[in-house]
């Protein structure tokens, strides 16, 4: 079963920029090997690692040639062999990637089915009937292969997206139904993917757009029919292995098409949004959790609450620290207020992830020239931190080799400086792993209650079993009743005080206290 899960810490790796164990300027995956005592150490006993698959990269590996091959530039299939034993051995569990939604346009499928002659993989995209058929609605790319018709892309252009069907069918003469076997055949090849990694011994996969699959499926009815049948296929055959999704709409994901967990991301007004990235146009920051903070913690509930209520009994929300979509948190609060967000997502129900590089809070940059499709996303993607040596022990290689420059810039934070520094991130984050690890109410055994909360105001108060945590990252001190009979503080960041009938937390500090059960 997949009880695992329930107590997993995630650690993502952006494998290119993890540590290079060859010297060619581009991590692999013998450098994760090297490092899996480390991620280890800090607490974490799950990883994702993003595509390691055989890739054109035009977007870093999500547009995959060769879902059966690894890149050449991380390694062999046997160094992917021998870095999934070593961290089983270490009780860590590996996840990869599936990118169920779209191929590269160098995939063997897409160079067949583009050629207008008629080949097996003729229904895999999704052509139109002819070139000069090209609705606006539709993302297409026209005219620039040799069959006559346009193809649908998910995302760049250089990632044509594969055919699920349709769940409402506008235009009859191209779309099928994402019920017919052409449908179906797509949803088999990739069941023989996934089956290839897991019979290999891998613990789950987290999805790229796992709502992507069916188009015109607005209420992601369909695109919920493909993944419960594959939930049916990991039950029966893969009973341990989890699937974890990039939704962001945990009552579509989780409930309705069966996903073990689901991401909470960052978009646009979100409850994500609101509580660490809101940033507007004019650098003004309005998170909850900010430095000058003055954020809405209600933005973040009346998401938030639904959605973990309706899904709790089925799976779970994970907060994540980042990861490599968007800008590093240094770029909207200070370290200080970065514990503070720690703290918070360690004891959040739901399965935590923390991107490379956050437990040292490495820095966002934003003087980089986009690098395979990271654009804006670049800055966030630099090459880890190890220590002070050459290239910050990222790489032997010469710094022109680099995958991406590492950050030299003053202040930039290593493994080897803040490891042994009880006062750092590093230690900080550690220590909150092993809290929340040590103490299952933490992680998914007790529920989730809001304890105070109030529209525009500080402090958030929030209960977990017999745990009670403040979080108050305003400037100002906040009292809030509570009756403290029995509480003890557990752990704290910041100060506060505990008297009979209230508690008085500090600007910009975080308190769990416990109650002693009866
Ligand atoms: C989401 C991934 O996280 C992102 O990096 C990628 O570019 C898109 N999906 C397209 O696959």
């Amino acid at each position: 079963m997949t009880e695992w899960l329930k107590n997993a810490v995630f650690y993502e790796i952006y494998p290119q920029s993890f540590y290079d164990s060859n010297s060619d300027g581009i991590g692999d995956l013998r450098g994760i090997t090297v490092k899996l005592d480390y991620i280890r150490e800090l607490g974490c006993n799950a990883i994702w690692i993003n595509p390691i698959y055989d890739s054109p990269f035009m977007d870093a590996g999500y547009d995959v040639r060769d879902y059966y091959k690894i890149a050449p530039r991380y390694g062999t299939m046997e160094d992917f062999e021998h870095l999934l034993g070593e961290a089983h051995k270490r009780d860590i569990k590996i996840l990869l990637d599936l990118v169920p939604g779209h191929t590269s346009d160098t995939n063997e499928w897409f160079q067949k089915a583009k050629t207008g002659f008629p080949t097996e993989y003729d229904d895999r995209y999704i052509f139109t009937k002819c070139v000069w058929d090209a609705p606006p609605e539709y993302r297409l790319m026209c005219g620039v292969c040799e069959r006559d018709g346009n193809y649908l892309v998910n995302y760049f252009s250089s990632q044509p997206a594969l055919n699920y069907g349709f769940y409402e069918i506008t235009h009859p003469e191209w779309q099928m139904s994402s019920d017919s076997p052409e449908a179906w055949a797509t949803v088999d090849a990739l069941k023989d993917i996934m089956r290839f990694w897991l019979d290999k011994g891998i613990d789950g996969f987290r999805v790229d757009m796992a709502d992507s699959l069916v188009k015109n499926d607005d209420e992601k009815i369909a695109t919920a029919k493909i993944w419960r049948d594959i939930r049916s296929m990991m039950d029966r055959d893969y009973p341990d292995a989890v699937l974890i999704s990039e939704w962001c709409s945990p009552q579509r994901a989780i409930v309705n098409a069966g996903f073990h967990a689901d991401f909470y991301l960052d978009h646009q007004g979100n409850g994500y949004n609101a509580l660490f990235r809101k940033k507007m146009g004019d650098g003004e920051n309005l998170s909850f959790f900010a430095d000058g903070a003055h954020g809405d913690i209600d933005a973040f509930l009346a998401e938030y609450l639904p959605a973990y209520y309706y899904s709790k009994d089925y799976g779970y929300i994970s907060f994540m620290t980042n990861n490599h979509d968007m800008p590093r948190a240094p770029f909207y609060m200070s370290e200080w207020m970065i514990r503070l967000t720690h703290a918070f997502m360690m004891t959040m129900p739901g399965v935590p992830f923390i991107y490379y590089g956050d437990e040292i809070a490495m820095r966002y940059r934003t003087d980089l020239v986009s690098k395979e499709g990271g654009f804006s996303r670049t800055g966030s993607r630099t090459p880890m931190q190890w220590n002070s040596e050459k290239n910050m022990g990222f790489s032997d290689a010469d710094e022109d080799m680099l995958y991406l420059p590492v950050d030299h810039s003053e202040g930039s934070s290593t493994v080897e400086s803040q490891i042994n520094d009880p006062a750092s991130v590093y230690s900080n984050l550690k220590n909150l792993i092993a809290l929340r690890k040590a103490n299952p109410e933490l992680m998914n055994e007790s529920g989730f209650e809001v304890v105070y909360s109030k529209a525009n105001e500080y402090p958030f108060v929030y209960r977990r079993g017999s745990f009670t945590a403040f979080v108050n990252p305003s400037d100002d001190d906040k009292t809030v009743e509570y009756d403290t009979a029995g509480a003890k503080e557990y752990y704290f960041l910041g100060g506060y005080e505990i008297n009979e009938g209230s508690v008085t937390i500090r600007s910009r500090s975080f308190l769990l206290i416990r109650h002693e059960q009866s």
